[in-house]
C-alpha cells in the first residue's frame, strides 16, 4: 500500500519589497491600521519582466535540488495559481518548458488560496494509485500585477511569492495521512476578478470598470468565514486521522490575516506557539503561502522526522481544505 510524502521544498520571493510607509503613499491608509488589521509589515512585489512562471522556476530549483532529484525524474507537475502567465499554455507548461522536464505531463489548478491544499490532495491520489512516482507541485503568484492599487481595502494585503515541494511514492511512515477539500460556489462574489474570461472579455470597457484586478465583496465576511471554515477543517482532519489538538506540532494555516490565525489557534485551544506567522514579512501570497511557509520552517528546522503538521487554507471560490502530514 503506496503513500505520498514530501522529498523536498523550495521556495523564492522576488527581490523588491513593498513596505507599509511605501503603502501610505499610495492610497489613504497608515502602518498601524495595516499591522493591526492585518499583520502585514511588507511584502515582495515583482518586476515588471518577472512573471509567475519565473517565480515558479526558482522555487522549483531548490526544491529539486533538496529532494535530489532532475528534471528528467519529474512525472507531473502541478502550478496552483491565480496568476498564470497567460490563460494558456498553462504555466505548469511554461515551467515544463524551462527545466526540460521532458518526461512530465503538466497542467494548472485553479483554487486560488486553497490551490496547493487542492495540489496536495491530487499529488496524494495519483501517487498512491500508482500512477506516478515524482511529482512537483508548487503555489505560485504575482498577484501584484492583479491588485486594484487604489483600493485600500485590498492593496495592502497581498505578496508575490513561490513555494514548492517534491512528493514522491512511498511505503514509509514519513507521509500524508489525509487531505480533505471543500467548496461554496455560493459565496464566489467574496473574492474574484471578474474580467478577462467568457463573461466579461478583455474589452476597452471592462478595464475602465476596473474588472481585470482583485475585488473582494466584504473583507470582515471573508475574515468571519475564514476562521470557521478553518476552525472546522482542522478538527475534522485531526478527527478522521483520531488525533488530538494535542497532538499537533506545527499548525500552518494560510497566511490570509494574522488575526485569522491567532482566533483559530484560540478557538481551537492550540498553543499559539504552534501556529506558524510570516504574513508580517509576505503578505498574503495566496496558493504560494503554505508553500512558503512550510519551507521556511523546513530549512529554519523547526520541523522534525515524526512531527504531525496541519495544513489548513482557505480562499476565493470560496474553497478551503486541509492536509495533515507525519513528517
Ligand atoms: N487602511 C485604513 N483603513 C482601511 C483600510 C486600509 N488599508 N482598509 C479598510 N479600511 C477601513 C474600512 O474602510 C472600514 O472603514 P469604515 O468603518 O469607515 O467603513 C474600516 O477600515 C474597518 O473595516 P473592516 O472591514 O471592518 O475591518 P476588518 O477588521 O474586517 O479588517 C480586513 C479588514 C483586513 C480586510 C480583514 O477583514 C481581513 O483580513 N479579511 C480577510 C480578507 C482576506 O484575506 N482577503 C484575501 C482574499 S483571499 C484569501 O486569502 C482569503
Amino acid at each position: 500500500m503506496y503513500c505520498s510524502k514530501i522529498a523536498g521544498t523550495g521556495s523564492y520571493v522576488p527581490e523588491g519589497i513593498l513596505t507599509n510607509a511605501d503603502l501610505e503613499k499610495l492610497v489613504e491608509t497608515s502602518d498601524e491600521w495595516i499591522r493591526t488589521r492585518t499583520g502585514v509589515v511588507e511584502r515582495h512585489v515583482c518586476r515588471e519582466d518577472e512573471t509567475t512562471s519565473v517565480l515558479a522556476f526558482e522555487a522549483a530549483l531548490k526544491a529539486m535540488e533538496a529532494a535530489r532529484v532532475g528534471p528528467l525524474d519529474l512525472d507531473l507537475i502541478l502550478v496552483a495559481t491565480i496568476t498564470p502567465d497567460m490563460f494558456f499554455p498553462s504555466t505548469a507548461c511554461l515551467l515544463q518548458e524551462r527545466l526540460g522536464a521532458t518526461n512530465a505531463a503538466a497542467f494548472d489548478i485553479l483554487a486560488a488560496c486553497s490551490g496547493f491544499i487542492y495540489g496536495l490532495a491530487i499529488t496524494d491520489a495519483f501517487l498512491r494509485s500508482g500512477a506516478y512516482r515524482t511529482i512537483l507541485l508548487i503555489g505560485a503568484e504575482t498577484l501584484s500585477k492583479i491588485v486594484d492599487w487604489q483600493d485600500r481595502n485590498t492593496c495592502v494585503l497581498f505578496g508575490d511569492a513561490a513555494g514548492a515541494a517534491i512528493l514522491q511514492k512511498t511505503a514509509g511512515e514519513s507521509r500524508i495521512l489525509s487531505t480533505h477539500l471543500y467548496s461554496d460556489g455560493s459565496k464566489g462574489s467574496q473574492l474574484m476578478m471578474p474580467g478577462g474570461g467568457s463573461r466579461y472579455p478583455i474589452s476597452l470597457k471592462t478595464i475602465e470598470q476596473n474588472l481585470h484586478r482583485i475585488k473582494m465583496e466584504s473583507g470582515n465576511e471573508v475574515f468571519k468565514l475564514a476562521i470557521r471554515a478553518i476552525e472546522e477543517a482542522a478538527i475534522t482532519a485531526l478527527k478522521y486521522n483520531g488525533f488530538d489538538v494535542s497532538d499537533v506540532d506545527l499548525f500552518i494555516a494560510h497566511q490570509a490575516n494574522a488575526r485569522i490565525i491567532h482566533a483559530v489557534a484560540q478557538r481551537l485551544s492550540l498553543p499559539i506557539e504552534k501556529a506558524f506567522v510570516n504574513i508580517d514579512r509576505y503578505g498574503n501570497t495566496s496558493a504560494a503561502s503554505i508553500p512558503l511557509a512550510l519551507d521556511e520552517v523546513v530549512r529554519q528546522g523547526r520541523v522534525q522526522r515524526g512531527d504531525l503538521i496541519l495544513l489548513c487554507a482557505f480562499g476565493g471560490g470560496l474553497t478551503w481544505g486541509s492536509a495533515l502530514i507525519r513528517w
